[in-house]
């Protein structure tokens, strides 16, 4: 079989953020942010634990530098926490957050791994969000003069800068579901944050751009193909819906279209739309509609959409639900072509300049045998699949630059607490020893090779 070759110059990396990693919550004059208190609000987190701690990486960042040279990537995508930066959300910057960064970065840079910060991955400072965080058009305003903080700061070094980490999460797991911090269930209130979120993007593209005029800019979605679980038209209508909930909400107005027309109609129904919607104002669909020059892509899983009205008037949202038994310990599907027809899909609608996978892996629990050695094949064999539809889509004239793998190391996994691995890297949270897992060793060939054999050995 013809070996798997991508092109010169893609890049490949793996992707960590902020509070999933570095722990040192209260180090270096860092402020509190709303996963700090959610974290302890009791039963929040499955197995009642916090990001503290976490892998330390606030003080082994030049170990785990180490770590990603040895691996051989090109890039590290990592998020800059908001409360280390202006503790509490707006107002005084803190220099000794700014200067952890730029070690960071210079360090990064040194090792011959390109710097791709992400400013916002759900952290946001507790002080914003008392004052009603992302459903306040303020947080937006305040996103703003923290991205120049962090711009001024690093301008000069990075040359990717990512916006927001899936503002679906950060709006509708946060302030709606409520499984995410700061735990809201409250539609309008949701509806609201997505709009914010997408606003204080477009906002920061311009600031950005100015700070690192020669830098790519873009944002990252969570993308998941929804289909119908039946042939009928009720569930047919049902993953419309939730194509346009997931996937259009925010689509549709970063490339120029404003909110999609039946999603708009569909919240409206349901009385879900904060005031009529009119925390969207004038130009503010101009601003969030700013060209960027890439777009970032979380790919996991795909939803299967099922109908459960029982009545027109009945508003009750599809159930979603994953289809297959191949399943990762987190629940997940394993659709690797889910992942083509997201990429191609984004291409053929929305037309992108350039595109990455900015996250993608499976959490898998294998941990060291007697020896010691990590044999996680499950996870080789996954991101094998995945990496081989990234090819057929590369193939088909996606312009796929580049694969962050989700994750360097394993981390706090939001709800579920430390009870999820995707790393790499085994974390051993007790002595905080790194060792690689059999998926970094082969990960490392795939780079250095800058492809693979199409089957497993
Ligand atoms: C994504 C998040 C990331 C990680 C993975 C598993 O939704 O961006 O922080 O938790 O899921």
């Amino acid at each position: 079989m013809k070996r798997i070759a991508f092109p010169d110059g893609f890049l490949w990396g793996a992707a960590t953020s902020a509070y999933q990693i570095e722990g040192g919550a209260n180090e270096g004059g860092r402020g509190q942010s709303i996963w700090d208190h959610f974290g302890r609000t009791p039963g929040k987190i499955s197995d009642g634990s916090t990001g503290d701690v976490a892998c330390d990486h606030y003080r082994r960042w030049k170990n785990d530098i180490g770590l990603m040279k040895e691996l051989g990537l090109s890039a590290y995508r990592f998020s800059v926490a908001w409360p280390r930066v202006i503790p509490d959300g707006r107002g005084a910057v803190n220099q000794s957050g700014l200067d952890f960064y730029s070690r960071l970065v210079d360090a990064l840079l040194e090792a011959g791994i390109e710097p791709c910060p992400t400013l916002f991955h759900w952290d946001l400072p507790q002080n914003l969000q008392e004052a009603g965080g992302w459903a306040n058009r303020a947080t937006a305003e305040a996103f703003v003069d923290y991205a120049l903080a962090v711009g001024r700061c690093l301008g000069d070094r990075v040359e990717s800068w990512m916006t927001h980490n899936e503002p679906w999460c950060a709006a509708f797991l946060g302030y709606q579901e409520g499984t995410h911090a700061p735990g809201t269930q409250d539609w309008q209130a949701a509806l609201a944050a997505s709009h914010h979120l997408l606003l204080s993007h477009g906002w920061a593209v311009p600031v950005l751009r100015a700070c690192s005029p020669k830098a790519e800019v873009g944002i990252v979605l969570n993308l998941v193909p929804v289909v119908p679980a039946s042939d009928s038209a009720a569930d047919a209508a049902a993953a419309r819906h939730q194509d346009g909930h997931c996937n259009r909400w925010f689509l549709d107005p970063l490339y120029g279209r404003g909110y999609p027309v039946d999603m708009v109609a569909d919240y409206s129904d349901a009385g879900y739309l904060p005031r009529g919607f009119d925390v969207v104002k004038k130009d503010d669909l101009l601003a969030i509609g700013a060209p960027t020059d890439f777009l970032g892509v979380n790919y996991y899983t795909r939803q299967v959409a099922r109908c459960e009205k029982t009545a027109p008037s009945d508003n009750r949202p599809p159930s979603v639900f994953p289809d297959q038994k191949d399943r990762t310990d987190i629940d997940w599907e394993v659709f690797p072509d889910g992942l083509v027809d997201t990429l191609t899909r984004v291409h053929r609608d929305y037309k992108p300049q350039k595109l990455y996978v900015t996250e993608n892996g499976a959490a898998y629990g294998t941990g060291p045998d007697e020896n010691g050695r990590i044999a996680d094949d499950r996870r080789i064999e996954f991101l094998r699949r995945h990496f081989l539809a990234a090819h057929r889509c590369i193939g088909a004239g996606v312009p796929l630059a580049g694969y962050f793998v989700w994750s360097l190391l394993d981390n706090f996994e939001w709800s579920h607490g430390y009870s999820q691995r995707f790393g790499l890297v085994w974390v051993d949270y007790e002595t905080q020893e790194r060792t690689f897992k059999d998926s970094a060793r082969w990960y490392q060939q795939v780079i250095r090779d800058n492809g693979f054999a199409p089957h497993s050995q």
